[in-house]
Order: C-alpha cells, then sequence, then structure tokens
C-alpha cells in the first residue's frame, strides 16, 4: 500500500533530478566545477575544524612516546615520574619505555613506537652510536627525534637535543673538589661515566678544563690513570685522549663496576696516596659505592667526592656527611623543555635554540639548562625549600 501511494512522489523527484542534472550539464563548464567543489568540500571542512579546536590538547595523545635507557638507576625512574606528573597535568597519555642498557631492545622500542602512530619520540640512548639505527628508523617513518639528556652520535637523523650544560655539570663537579683542597701534592682519584655515552665526555671535558691547571700547579697529583697521567700538561683534550684516559676510570655508570674499580685502585695504592683525598666521581650512584669502598679504608682520614642527579640517596649521603656534593639537574625543567619541543615540532614549528652540540655528523640544536652545586650547607634550601624532594624522604635534617 505505502509503496503504490509514494510511487508518483518518487517519480516526482526523479523527474526533477534529471531536469536539474540536465540544467546543471547546461551550464558552462568553468562555472559548473567550482560550484560543486565548493559545495561537498566546505560542510567537510568545517566539520572537523569544529571538533578538531576543542581536541587541541588531548590531540598529543599517543602522539609522543618517550624511551629511557634504564630502571636499574633512580636518574631514569626520576624522568620517568616527572614525564608522566606533567603529561598527567596536561592531560595527555604518554608511552614510556625502557630499554634496559640494550640498544637492540631500544630499536625494537622505538619501532614499537612508530608503529602505534607517534610523531615525536622523545629518547634518551643507551648507546650514543648504537642508537643512531633507532633514530633513523624513525626518520624514515616520518617521526621527529628528539635526544633526550644524551645525544645520539653518528647520525644526521636527530632533530633536537634537549639537555642540561653536561660541561658545567663536570666544572662544578671539579669546581668542588678545588675550593675545598689546600696546599700541594693532595691525592686525586679520577673517575668516569660509560664510554659509550656521550655525556661522559662532556663531564669529564668540564672536570679537566678545572682539574688541569691544579694538577699544573701541583695542588693535585693523579693517582688513578697513568693515561691521564701522561696527558696531565695539556690542557685541552681530544675525543681520542679522553677516550684513553676514560678506559682507565670508567664505571660504566655501574655501581658494582665503580666500586671494584675503587677497591682495586686502593690496594694499588700507597700509603702516600691515602689519607686525605679527593675524587672525582661521575654521578650520585657511582659516587656513593666510590665513597663506601674508600669510607671503608683504614688509611683514609678524609675523602671530597663528587656526584651528580641529586638522588635521594645521594642527598641522605651529604645530610649524613658520607658524599660531600652533588649537582642538580632539575628534571623537572628537562621534562617540560622536552615536552615543549615536542609540541612544537607536532605544531610544524621549530623548537628554539641557543647552542648546537656536535654530534659526528651534524650540529644538533639544543637549549641546555643550568646546574647547581648542592652541599651540605644549601641543601635545605636548593633540595628541599625548591620543592625538589619532600623532607619526609629524609632523616637528619634540621
Ligand atoms: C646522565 C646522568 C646519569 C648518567 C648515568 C648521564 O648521561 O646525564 O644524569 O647519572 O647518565 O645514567
Amino acid at each position: 500500500m505505502r509503496s503504490t501511494r509514494f510511487r508518483p512522489i518518487v517519480l516526482l523527484v526523479a523527474i526533477l533530478f534529471v531536469f536539474g542534472l540536465t540544467l546543471t550539464a547546461c551550464q558552462p563548464a568553468a562555472v559548473q566545477e567550482p560550484e560543486p567543489t565548493a559545495e561537498v568540500v566546505e560542510p567537510e571542512v568545517a566539520e572537523p575544524e569544529v571538533t578538531e579546536e576543542p581536541e587541541e590538547a588531548p590531540a598529543l595523545t599517543g602522539t609522543v612516546g618517550v624511551v629511557l635507557p634504564t630502571r636499574e638507576e633512580p636518574r631514569w625512574i626520576q624522568d620517568e615520574t616527572r614525564f608522566r606528573d606533567r603529561f598527567e597535568e596536561l592531560g595527555v597519555e604518554v608511552e614510556i619505555l625502557f630499554s634496559q642498557g640494550d640498544s637492540s631492545r631500544e630499536l625494537a622500542n622505538v619501532q614499537d613506537l612508530i608503529t602505534r602512530g607517534v610523531e615525536v619520540i622523545i629518547i634518551t640512548p643507551h648507546d650514543a652510536t648504537a642508537a643512531a639505527a633507532a633514530a633513523q628508523a624513525a626518520r624514515d617513518a616520518g617521526v621527529k627525534v628528539i635526544s633526550y639528556d644524551r645525544l645520539i652520535r653518528e647520525t644526521d637523523a636527530v632533530d633536537y637535543y634537549v639537555t642540561f650544560d653536561s660541561i658545567a655539570v663536570g666544572a662544578a663537579q671539579a669546581q668542588y673538589l678545588v675550593d675545598n683542597a689546600e696546599g700541594t701534592g693532595n691525592p686525586l682519584y679520577l673517575y668516569a661515566g660509560a664510554a659509550s655515552d656521550n655525556n661522559a665526555f662532556l663531564f669529564f671535558e668540564g672536570a679537566w678544563n678545572v682539574l688541569q691547571p691544579k694538577i699544573a700547579d701541583g695542588t693535585f697529583y693523579i693517582v688513578n690513570s697513568s693515561q691521564a697521567e701522561a696527558l696531565q700538561d695539556k690542557a685541552e683534550l681530544t675525543r681520542e685522549e679522553m677516550a684513553q684516559i676514560l678506559g682507565q676510570i670508567t664505571t660504566e655508570w655501574d655501581f658494582n663496576t665503580a666500586k671494584n674499580l675503587a677497591e682495586s685502585n686502593l690496594t694499588a695504592a700507597g700509603a702516600e696516596d691515602k689519607g686525605d683525598v679527593f675524587i672525582l666521581a661521575p654521578n650520585d650512584g657511582t659516587a656513593r659505592a666510590i665513597a663506601d669502598a674508600f669510607g671503608a679504608d683504614a688509611d683514609i682520614t678524609n675523602y671530597v667526592v663528587s656526584g651528580q642527579d641529586a638522588e635521594v640517596a645521594s642527598v641522605q649521603y651529604i645530610i649524613d656527611g658520607k658524599q660531600s656534593m652533588t649537582v642538580l639537574k632539575d628534571v623537572r625543567t628537562l621534562v617540560s623543555d622536552a615536552i615543549d619541543a615536542a609540541v612544537a615540532f607536532l605544531n610544524g614549528e621549530t623548537p628554539s635554540a641557543t647552542t648546537t652540540y656536535n654530534n659526528g655528523v651534524i650540529d644538533v640544536p639544543a637549549s641546555p639548562s643550568e646546574v647547581i652545586t648542592v652541599d651540605q650547607d644549601n641543601v635545605v634550601e636548593a633540595i628541599i625549600d625548591s620543592g625538589y624532594w619532600p623532607a619526609d624522604e629524609f632523616t637528619g635534617l634540621e
């Protein structure tokens, strides 16, 4: 019944439609073409535009991925936590993967993020040079690469470098030793990070700039590195020369390696190399391990030891007088710098840069952040009052 009743209307519509088409077909082509295009495109573009605007913040969702080197060091757990806090504040989900000190896992992490459709990857390489393959994979997929804290080397597939001023970190560590040394002939023990980490070179370079003149003037003498001794008259070292020294004094950023090396250095050292000593330790984890080894040696009467990262355990060591100083690298700053850079890339812009770092192939733009020396004198102000760590993490605070 229904279909019969509506048949004339359907017919009429059909006739009008054909008539309309014929009329349209009769119009000049130049007029006809833009009209339907404009008619069809306008509403389609208008719709997503309206929905896109309120989605601008969530548009970051799933588009940024973070790859950190290892869960085995408190430093990177700090970064993870502070990344999560910041992304949560922004109402944005983020995928954070750990490479666990394994470059092939790092590559797999990057490939995983690419498959999930991220547009920017923030990555701290485990091994600077091995990570070039991961960076290249991202570049090939059109994904922007932000090198985070550590520089990826030997590739042009790095778009930006978010970092602290690592030369300044090494200089601050060394300056602390210099400021606490009196007279001449002070025994100096040198330790460094992993040679696979570009930062280990920057920290050492910064420290050498400060220590070398003080070795030359007799304030210190080097106890535990014949390579450093052989080069002690050179104010500036080449990367190869630094690599030779690092080969003797590396901790591989590993607490046990640091402890074993310190113990074997102490076993080899003579009584005259003990007493009051000065120790360049590259970061907090290794500083605690080295400090424990020196503290256990009955012939060490006093040691001054450096560190970096303001890890909770090392801040406690500083309060307790077991570690002399740390260099606070405010990870909150680094995290927000990285997110700002990612947002710039997502918006098709270029993050601002104040300098560049050569990675062996290109000069990577960067805007390094400042660092702060922390010891017993300013620990409350720099760590607690600044809100970096809550007071209840520590004992023995006044
Ligand atoms: C970082 C340090 C860290 C070290 C060991 C370096 O690249 O800059 O903050 O302590 O790696 O993970």
